[in-house]
């Protein structure tokens, strides 16, 4: 471009040039005719060389002559070029123009006709076209600068462009990887609207669905990613939950309205996850005042002063709540998965309660269902033939069951009279879930050995009269960051209170215990291994104490009431052996503790005890771990609680060996501050990711790609 624009751009200038020298030239001619023509007509002596030759000194003009009619030049000045004679040029009536060259040099040539009286002729005037030339030289090399600048200049504000572009783009698509990486949401396309820019936001999208439905675990789970995954994987979709503990319970205490919230693991992870989602839950009314909370059909929106979904309440008489919850749920199933040595007790009245609960609970799901393809989320033990009971009335519903208590082997299993038929109600879930893999491999060699179904081992699914339920390990957590921390008073403070509320020594080191009173917990095994510690540690006497917050549970079971009197019992005789008048080493506090309550107890302590005989998780566990955002505080963990698997950090002990517990809550009050630190950034950074939102969200993905690939079946079909 600049090569083709640079001679354009001289022959341009040698124009100009020439038109000027013209124009100069007739100026001339016209101010010297006069005195040129007199000359030519003077008398005889008169010569007009000298005038020319003074002409000649103005820069410009190289020479001056006059030619003769006959072709004679005269007067002509000193310099005149060789080259130039009167018949090499051509000599009209008019004015003419012409460019000779001399010796290498461009001349310019001003044929200008004059009369004077009987003389006719040409005057010539030449112009040396060197400075044209040299014009012409500069023409080309500022048209050759400028197109560089200009080409230069266009270069670099197109080169600022494509970094501004590019930055913004790199911006936008980190933005995007970091919100794949989060699970977060994929809100624009980088730049706009454009093919490549939606094009990548595709891709992305594509990438982020395949990582999330692959693993997850490096999404950041949060109650707006499980909302989104809602929307995006299930759009439509109608949630319902069914559980026999409610997650707001309303008394009536000194007449007027108490609102509790239950000492349940279940609760607390499902409640997260429903106010994220949406949808109704529906539970057994259990409150005093739960009747005076409901519309006419059963219904209270919750969480009460914020609410996001519904509760539907079923109530249950006394009758019906004894032989299905008491009886065989919690007398039968509940010692029956959890080996901690209580006898199951199985009631044929308590099976025929507990069917008849579950048919209950089956109507409410169809009268709550808007459409015939709910999604159903089966909770717990109290449920065992819910699903089946679902699948008959409401066949294209997709049901999602989780177990949350262990599942036995099988021969343990064997000894529940009616294993082939909650195995059987058990098997009308799309999806069966449990904590663990081994809880799965369980239930799997269960199914295996009593009923006439088709195994498949790698996929881990059974199939039975043609229906395919698929068993899953779902880990169930808790929500992140917790609403119980929420407005917590720092560390210290907290200490400062329960120090306070519950009479400790100022300067004592506090161990903790937070639970239901439930046989399971390991509650004795705990206060044994303390009374051990201070007899093994004198040196603990007087600046340990142990505080233990259980909540009163099924106290109408004989098995619940008689923990409860054996712990006060055990309590009182290690106080009365290791204690004094100032000092109580076993602090117990039986009545229900509120969560925030709860997490103040755990901000308090130096330690948190989870002694579990069998657990299928243990949510307190994590709770402890969640409450310590100052990186202190040591877990002491049962190995039985499903939760070890993941915290492994914790200091893991068996609640049977009472000595060995000792001596880990004996390492947990020496453990250095750095450690406890490194121990617990490490289990928190788990419980933040592996959170309750996490749980859900694999539950959903898993059912996701089961209805869609329901869909493609049907339309194949
Ligand atoms: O562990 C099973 C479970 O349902 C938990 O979710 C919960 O902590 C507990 O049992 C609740 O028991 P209940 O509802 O009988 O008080």
């Amino acid at each position: 471009m600049v090569i083709a624009l640079a001679p354009l751009g001289s022959a341009m200038v040698e124009g100009w040039s020439r038109r000027d020298v013209e124009l100069r030239s007739r100026l001339v001619f016209r101010s010297i005719r006069d005195q040129v023509a007199a000359g030519l007509v003077a008398p005889p002596g008169f010569d007009l060389a000298p005038f020319f030759e003074r002409l000649s000194e103005d820069e410009r003009i190289l020479g001056l002559g006059f030619c003769t009619e006959a072709g004679t030049l005269r007067y002509a000045t000193k310099q005149w070029p060789k080259a130039i004679s009167c018949a090499s040029l051509k000599r009209d009536r008019t004015d003419s123009f012409a460019t000779v060259t001399d010796q290498g040099r461009r001349i310019h040539v001003s044929v200008f006709p004059i009369a004077a009286g009987p003389v006719t002729g040409h005057l010539l005037l030449l112009h040396d076209l060197a400075f044209a030339d040299e014009r012409a030289r500069d023409a080309r090399f500022y048209t050759m600068l400028s197109v560089i600048g200009v080409a230069a200049g266009l270069g670099l504000l197109a080169l600022a462009m494509v970094l501004a572009l590019q930055r913004s783009w790199v911006r936008s698509v980190r933005t995007m990887v970091a919100d794949m990486r989060t699970g977060g949401v994929l809100d624009a396309a980088p730049s706009g609207d454009s093919p490549l820019g939606r094009e990548l936001h595709g891709l992305l999208e594509e990438l982020r669905v395949e990582r999330t439905y692959a693993e997850g675990i490096h999404v950041e789970w949060s109650p707006k990613t499980l909302h989104r995954l809602l929307m995006e994987e299930l759009p439509g979709a109608e949630v319902l939950v069914v559980s026999n503990r409610e997650p707001y319970i309303h008394n009536r205490v000194d007449g007027a309205i108490a609102l509790q919230r239950p000492a349940s693991g279940l609760v607390s992870a499902l409640e997260p996850v429903m106010r994220a989602c949406g949808g109704t839950w529906i539970a057994h009314g259990s409150g005093s005042a739960d009747r005076d909370t409901v519309d006419r059909n059963d219904r209270v929106p919750v969480p009460p002063g914020d609410p996001t979904y519904m509760l539907r309440r079923v109530w249950l008489s006394d009758e019906e709540q004894d032989g299905y919850y008491y009886g065989l749920a919690n007398e039968g199933l509940w010692p029956l998965c959890h080996i901690s040595f209580v006898r199951p007790i199985f009631r044929e009245e308590d099976w025929r309660r507990y069917k008849a609960v579950n048919e209950r609970f089956a109507d409410a799901v169809v009268q709550e269902a808007d459409r015939d393809d709910p999604i159903v989320l089966v909770q717990d033990y109290h449920f065992a033939l819910l699903p089946r009971m679902i699948r008959a009335r409401l066949p294209r519903a997709t049901v999602i069951t989780f177990w949350h208590i262990p599942w036995p082997n099988a021969e343990t299993f064997s000894i529940c009279p009616w294993r082939e038929e909650i195995i059987d109600g058990l098997l009308g879930s799309t999806i069966l879930g449990f904590h663990t893999r081994f809880h799965c491999n369980n239930f799997l060699e269960a199914a295996d050995r009593f009923m006439e179904s088709r195994i498949d081992r790698e996929h881990a699914s059974v199939t039975l009269g043609g229906h395919e339920t698929m068993v899953r390990a779902y880990p169930i957590s808790i929500e992140w960051p917790p609403s119980a921390l929420e407005g917590q008073a720092p560390v210290a403070d907290c200490r400062a209170a329960v120090i306070d509320r519950f009479g400790l020594p100022p300067d004592a080191h506090i161990a903790v215990g937070v639970e239901r009173f439930d046989y399971t917990k390991g509650l004795l095994d705990r206060i044994h291994a303390v009374d051990d510690l201070l007899g093994t540690h004198p040196e603990w006497r007087g600046r340990f104490v142990y505080l233990q917050a259980a909540s009163p549970t099924r106290s109408k079971l004989g098995a619940y009431s008689a923990l409860q009197a054996e712990t006060v019992r055990l309590a009182e005789q290690v106080n009365a052996r290791h204690g004094s008048d100032d000092y109580t080493p076993v602090v117990l506090s039986i009545r229900h503790h509120e969560p925030t309550e709860v997490f103040e107890i755990f901000r308090a302590a130096d330690l948190c005890i989870v002694s579990s005989l069998h657990d299928g998780m243990n949510l307190v566990a994590k709770e402890f771990v969640a409450a310590r955002d100052d990186e202190q505080g040591v877990l002491v963990l049962s190995s039985f609680a499903g939760a070890s698997r993941e915290l492994s950090e914790a200091l893991i002990v068996n609640p049977y060996d009472t000595r060995s517990m000792a001596s880990a809550i004996d390492a947990a009050l020496r453990m250095s501050t750095a450690e406890q630190r490194e121990r617990m950034h490490l289990m928190r950074d788990m419980v933040r990711q592996r959170n309750v939102y996490r749980w859900a969200a694999q539950m959903l993905l898993d059912a996701a790609r089961l209805r869609k690939r329901a869909r493609i079946l049907a339309g194949a079909a």
